[in-house]
């Protein structure tokens, strides 16, 4: 059961730049935000469309008209925890700008060590591939092929979702971005569209348990989207679809990263425990935490 939202009236009387980042830090902290102050500085710099700096340096200055009428609607809808990034309408994710809707999940720094261990799969190739071909099954914004292709400018990315609206966005960043000359977008279940030349596969698929939805927070149960979320009865649906289906499309010696949830480690590796992996390792992130499942397909000729 969730609180209800701090009761947020309008001030009396216009306020200073100073007086509202009080206000709405104060708010925001009795909204259970993490980082209220740090909150409220992002919003003061959004509604007055100035920098940190000049925000600060202007703190006097009472807010028009228009910027207080912003900053309230901001305000209304974190406090109805809505997460920051939708309410702005992009993140930053390993430094690219990424724009967000209510049909993307917002794309979360841990998901940043699957693209490292991506170039390290590459670097690591006992035969150097001119031109690596590069899966990111379930793309979302994009964010993961984006930075793929920004990184590895040599590489080619094909990016497949099964939601038309999430593929709309990931369209919108891949043009920002510019990637579209290295990035491929498919409408797809899985990999089921993928030919059998494939270097890497990295996926990020939904792997909540379903039972577990609703005891997260509200800016995640109640905001993003379910088809990014759940992972079926026990968070491993599509974990151990890709684990079968990935072997199909990779080329011999091929990697396929998956990112993984909590406890998710075990049975991951359990699933790629077939002859048609010849390693199989576990990736930690810095806080120690398994989050990436790194899995080579066989070569015979190895
Ligand atoms: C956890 S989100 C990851 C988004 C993005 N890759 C990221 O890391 O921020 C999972 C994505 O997988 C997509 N998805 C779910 N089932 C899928 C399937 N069977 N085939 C392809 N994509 C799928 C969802 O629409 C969602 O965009």
């Amino acid at each position: 059961m969730h609180s209800t939202p701090p009761h947020c009236s309008k001030p009396a009387q216009p306020l200073s730049i100073q007086g509202a980042l009080q206000r709405a830090a104060q708010l925001l902290a009795r909204a259970s935000s993490d980082s209220p102050q740090q909150e409220a500085h992002i919003l003061l710099q959004t509604v007055t469309r100035q920098s940190l700096t000049q925000v600060m340096c202007s703190l006097q200055r009472i807010l028009t008209t228009d910027e207080a009428k912003l900053l309230e609607e901001c305000l209304q809808r974190r406090l109805a925890r809505e997460p920051l990034q939708y309410i702005l309408g992009h993140a930053t994710f390993r430094g690219c700008h990424i724009h967000l809707n209510h049909h993307v999940l917002i794309p979360r720094p841990e998901t940043e060590l699957l693209i490292d261990v991506a170039h390290d799969v590459l670097d690591h190739a006992t035969t150097r591939v001119q031109v690596p071909l590069i899966i990111d099954v379930g793309t979302g914004s994009g964010a993961v092929a984006v930075s793929l292709a920004c990184e590895l400018p040599h590489a080619r990315v094909v990016a497949i979702d099964t939601s038309a609206q999430a593929l709309q966005v990931a369209r919108t960043n891949i043009c920002a971005n510019h990637a579209d000359d290295r990035v491929t977008l498919i409408r797809g279940d899985l990999v089921s569209m993928i030919g059998r030349n494939t270097d890497v596969v990295v996926a990020n698929l939904p792997y909540i348990p379903t039972d577990e939805l609703s005891h997260l927070a509200p800016e995640i149960s109640q905001h993003e989207p379910l088809v990014a979320l759940d992972g079926g009865p026990d968070g491993l649906r599509l974990q151990r679809r890709i684990c079968e289906e990935a072997i199909h499309v990779l080329k011999p010696g091929g990697w396929l990263l998956v990112e993984i949830g909590h406890s998710q480690s075990h049975p991951v590796t359990h699933m790629l425990s077939s002859v048609h992996w010849d390693r199989v390792d576990i990736v930690r992130d810095l806080s120690g935490i398994p989050r990436v499942i790194a899995a080579r397909s066989r070569d015979p000729q190895r």
